[in-house]
């Protein structure tokens, strides 16, 4: 039996309350994991993404019994992953990934995602521009008509107000340091141009990494809805 949550969107510009099934969402996320453990093929490197959605990827995975090299973007993945016998690796020794599988906060219709709800965007893009297959996997709460802020961030602490100024406006996010010792924040301006943003963020120094990721990134978007996953493919490279 669903039950009913009132959700107060504050990630919006203009906060709006949402009536949600909560059973309905996990639902959705479960199915679309399971779509993704199914493209994963016997003998695959795979990259482990974070969140709730690859929560549901991570037994869906090892049900299947198969031969996996995997690493993981997060340290709470890489012990969900190892609880469930699936064998995970240091990413130092690993050159390439045949198929990364992740979760997004924002879809837009082209393909630009935003990721790092987790803050965990950093190992996220570098394991998902390692992977010749890299697979979003979303309830139906993610797909979005245009990306909007907050746009993640992970910051060197060396200079941090020095290089909040040039970002801003943003925000650090009250969040543990990264694995590898970032400062999470958040950008909290206009999106409306994403390609020219990222260009922005990227070149800012004191910015490890922002969590825009290019449709060029993504090969497949499958997102649960009901008892099936919508498949969307992207052109890599496109
Ligand atoms: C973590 C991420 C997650 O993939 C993103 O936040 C989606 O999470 P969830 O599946 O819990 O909705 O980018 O840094």
């Amino acid at each position: 039996m669903p039950y009913f949550e009132l959700a107060f969107d504050t990630r919006r510009p203009s906060a709006r309350v949402r009536c949600v099934a909560v059973a309905d969402v996990e639902h959705e996320k479960r199915v679309a994991a399971e779509a993704a453990a199914a493209l994963v093929d016997d003998g695959s490197t795979v990259g482990l993404g974070t969140g709730s959605t690859v929560a549901y990827l991570l037994p869906a995975l090892a049900a299947r019994s198969l031969t996996l090299r995997c690493v993981a973007t997060s340290p709470r993945t890489e012990a969900a992953a190892r609880e469930l016998g699936i064998d995970v690796q240091p990413f130092e020794g690993v050159e390439r990934l045949d198929i990364a599988i992740d979760g997004a906060d924002q879809i837009a219709p082209d393909g630009w995602l935003i990721k790092g709800g987790g803050g965990a965007h950093t190992r996220e893009k570098i394991v998902a521009a390692a992977a010749d297959q890299f697979v979003v996997i979303a309830d139906s709460s993610k797909p979005v008509p245009a990306l909007h802020a907050p746009v993640p961030l992970e910051l060197m602490s060396f200079g941090l107000r020095a290089t909040m100024r040039q970002v801003a406006p943003a925000a650090l996010r009250d969040v543990p340091l990264s694995p590898d010792g970032g400062v999470i924040a958040d950008y909290h301006g206009p999106v409306e141009d994403p390609a020219a943003l990222a260009v922005r963020l990227s070149s800012t120094p004191g910015v490890v990494a922002h969590g825009l990721f290019p449709p060029q990134m993504v090969a497949t978007v499958l997102v649960g809805r009901g008892k099936s996953a919508d498949r969307i493919d992207f052109t890599p490279g496109s």
